[in-house]
């Protein structure tokens, strides 16, 4: 479907669940309509009041079904699946119905090695760097370990999604009211290069 995007990837704790409703957020932002499908069974329903976009629990296979096979049905909309570590079946599904692929990582050693074999996996996805650090040093740092653990797989980067503490408000069963003007900045760069990615056109 060429408005399905999939966050996928074996390893826990990468922003999966994070990024996802970041894109949606900023989708919403940008004035697109998105939405956020959980697939988690850890984790509870979120509330709709308040957001850009609309979470949506496709955590049976027939809800997901039913999501996937309704959003066929509403051309303008994206949607977008959060998936849970350790999946690699499911993740195999989402990944071939998707048209976007994105593997979230962090700057650690542990993370990357899991990317680097889900992009060997999944050879149309792209790694998307994660929690990235903001304070100049250790952002060096992390880009001097992209360059030696990553090098051969720049191209298929994204641009980071930084670290912002105030992305976990997101993930409040109801958001609050006003959220903080770098959450948006953060949401809104992120849904930009994913537009560029999945439709290059508009
Ligand atoms: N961009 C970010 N900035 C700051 N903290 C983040 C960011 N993305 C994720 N986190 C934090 O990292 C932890 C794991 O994120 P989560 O999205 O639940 O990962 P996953 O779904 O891959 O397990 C959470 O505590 C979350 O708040
Ligand atoms: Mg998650």
């Amino acid at each position: 479907m060429n408005r399905l995007i999939c966050v996928i990837g074996n390893k826990g704790g990468t922003g999966k669940t994070s990024i996802t409703h970041m894109l949606c957020h900023g989708l919403g932002l940008l004035g697109k309509r998105s939405i956020a499908v959980m697939t988690d069974n850890f984790r509870e329903p979120l509330s709709r009041e308040g957001r850009l976009y609309t979470p949506l629990d496709g955590r049976s296979p027939e809800k997901l079904e039913k999501i996937v096979a309704k959003l066929e049905t509403m051309p303008d909309w994206y949607g977008v699946i959060d998936g849970v570590a350790n999946h690699p079946e499911m993740d195999q599904r989402l990944y071939e119905m998707s048209a976007l692929v994105l593997l979230p990582f962090r700057d650690s050693h542990e993370d990357i090695r899991t990317v680097r074999n889900d992009l060997d996996t999944y050879t149309r996805a792209f790694g998307l760097p994660s929690q990235w650090p903001t304070n100049p040093w250790q952002q060096m740092a992390a880009e001097r370990t992209l360059d030696e653990l990553m090098q051969d797989y720049r191209a298929r980067l994204l641009d980071p999604v930084y670290a912002v503490s105030c992305s976990k408000l997101l993930l409040h069963t109801r958001i609050p009211p006003e959220l903080p003007t770098v959450l948006g900045n953060v949401c809104r760069g992120l849904a930009w290069q994913v537009l560029a990615r999945i439709s290059p056109d508009e």
